[in-house]
This record gives C-alpha cells, sequence and structure tokens, in this order.
C-alpha cells in the first residue's frame, strides 16, 4: 500500500526504514527521497512510533 504517493513509497519500504529512525526526515532520507507535499508526514510519523513501541514491548517479553 502507498503511503506517501509523491514520492511512491510503500508501507513495507517506510517499516524497514523507520527502525531506529530519529525523525520522518530521517525516513525520506534513508528512501532516498524528500518530502513533498506532506500529507503523509503524520502517518509516517506514526510508524516511526509504533517501530519504537515494538521494539520496547519485544525488549519487555524477553
Ligand atoms: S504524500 Fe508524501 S510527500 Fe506527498
Amino acid at each position: 500500500m502507498y503511503v506517501c504517493i509523491c514520492n511512491a513509497l510503500k508501507d513495507r519500504q517506510i517499516k524497514a526504514n523507520a527502525e531506529d529512525a530519529k525523525s520522518v526526515g530521517e525516513v525520506f532520507r534513508r528512501c532516498g527521497t524528500r518530502p513533498q507535499c506532506g500529507k503523509c508526514l503524520p502517518d509516517i510519523a506514526k510508524m516511526i512510533e509504533d517501530a519504537r513501541g515494538c521494539a520496547h514491548a519485544c525488549l519487555a517479553a524477553e
């Protein structure tokens, strides 16, 4: 599923680059793109947050 239409970035690609990312801008840089219209920024921020939450939850479960 496309998350960023402007850059044709799919959710899988963003999730793979969201892990350990410090900002939305960092995710774009890792994908080799830049934000354009900005509509996807809240969704990508949420994906970074979810990736962090999973890392904490996964470590807590071990
Ligand atoms: S949809 Fe991502 S920058 Fe436009």
